[in-house]
């Protein structure tokens, strides 16, 4: 969507995986669904580096309203859990440095039951700009015919534009519509920020792969469409959770920034194990996540239980993923051979090679016929930069010539 927005993958919080519909303070305030959990998250935000490593949208999902609409037909807040409502919160993000996102439904509720917005487009786009709201993001359960989806989505992208504040509009109309037919990714493109495709991502490695297999399947069909402005996204990062090991989490981050994904983490900030602290804030899978190249990349190779992913960066350089997708064994080794690599023409000539995960490691500068090898553990990644040596083109080794 060509509206000024996304022009790199979006990066925030998003509560949905982690705390879902907790709607119970009165027996977990510190967990339920309430203005002082966005809060406190924006304060961490602030406090522990995250708004510093480009974390900047502080997004509410389902189960926030009220049941009912006011008097004049417009969303509420739940007044027990937001006390201050939602403009005081968006005060509260933006005096931080923060955005807020917001959730809504294309159809006539929620996935969780609260009111939907179809038959309010104008009038809940109006409320979330009188807000303050920075985002959207528009689910879309209970459509009541499928056939309206593509318009419904549509017209609140129109209606979010008639307000004239910019609202980052995050979308799920491919997931809902692949129910019934393939989905036209062009008018998709120009009418969302960036769009779910797939099925929702839950805290287990089989999830993860579930989502990395889906969108290899369908690399084709949409990774072209993605660029600045509007991205595929994958749902939540997990890291930080409990359901994904230390290698498995160095995966999503590795792929999701791979895939050009939005960012948006869905933990607990206020409690995280550093380990996963410093893979969300690595500095340089950020800056590849972040690259003003916008593409996205894809899978390339898949080979004796490795998989190849790569992502074409600016300046000719290129983010390689290996990912060892045997769940049995040990660490294994995978020779970067290069006929695996069609994309590694910058290495015609030299290149200097980067490795980002499982550590940061210089490897130096290697050509074509180098014989370069990464280690990687059971459902582990190795990511890799690699960038053309300037002014200096490989010359082949010769034979000496005696006259
Ligand atoms: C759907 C969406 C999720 C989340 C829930 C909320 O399942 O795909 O991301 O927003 O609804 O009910
Ligand atoms: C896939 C991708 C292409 C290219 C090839 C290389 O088909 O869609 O862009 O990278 O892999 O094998």
């Amino acid at each position: 969507l060509d509206n000024g927005l996304a022009l790199t993958p979006t990066m925030g919080w998003l509560h949905w995986e982690r705390f879902m519909c907790n709607i119970d303070c009165d027996t977990d305030p510190h967990n339920c669904i309430s203005e002082k959990l966005y809060m406190e998250m924006a304060d961490v935000m602030v406090k522990d580096g995250w708004k510093e490593a480009g974390y900047e949208y502080v997004c509410i999902d389902d189960c926030w309203p009220s049941m009912a609409r006011d008097s004049q037909g417009r969303l509420q807040a739940d007044p027990k859990r937001f006390p201050g409502g939602i403009k005081k919160l968006a005060d509260y993000m933006h005096s931080k440095g923060l955005k807020l996102g917001i959730y809504a439904d294309v159809g006539t509720n929620t996935c969780a039951g609260y009111p939907g917005s179809l038959g309010h487009y104008d009038i809940d786009a109006k409320t979330f700009a009188e807000w303050g709201v920075d985002l959207l993001k528009f689910d879309g359960c209970y459509m009541p015919k499928w056939t309206l989806l593509a318009e419904g989505y549509i017209n609140m992208s129109r209606a979010l534009n008639n307000t004239g504040r910019s609202i980052l509009y995050s979308c799920e109309w491919p997931l809902y519509e692949w129910q019934f037919q393939q989905p036209n990714y062009t008018a998709i493109q120009q009418t969302c920020n960036h769009w779910r495709n797939y099925a929702d991502v839950f805290d287990s490695w089989n999830s993860v792969t579930g989502i990395l297999d889906w969108t290899a399947d369908h690399q084709s069909l949409i990774v072209p469409v993605a660029g600045p402005g509007g991205w595929n996204d994958p749902d939540m990062l997990v890291i930080g959770n409990f359901g994904l090991s230390r290698d498995q989490q160095q995966t999503q981050m590795a792929l999701w920034v791979i895939m050009a994904a939005p960012l948006l983490m869905s933990n607990d900030l206020r409690d995280i194990d550093p380990t996963s602290q410093d893979l969300l804030q690595n500095r340089h899978l950020i800056s590849i996540s972040q690259d003003p190249l916008g593409k996205q990349g894809n899978r390339t190779a898949k080979v004796n239980g490795f998989e190849v992913w790569q992502r074409p960066l600016s300046g000719g350089r290129l983010a390689l993923a290996v990912i060892n997708r045997q769940e049995i064994g040990g660490p294994r080794s995978f020779p970067l051979t290069l006929a695996l690599l069609p994309s590694w023409r910058c290495c015609n000539l030299q290149c200097n090679v980067t490795q980002i995960l499982p550590q940061y490691q210089e490897m130096g500068v290697h050509s074509l016929f180098s014989k370069l090898q990464v280690l990687v553990n059971p459902t582990g990644t190795a990511l890799l930069v690699v960038s053309p040596v300037k002014g200096k083109p490989y010359t082949r080794p010769q034979a000496k010539k005696w006259f």
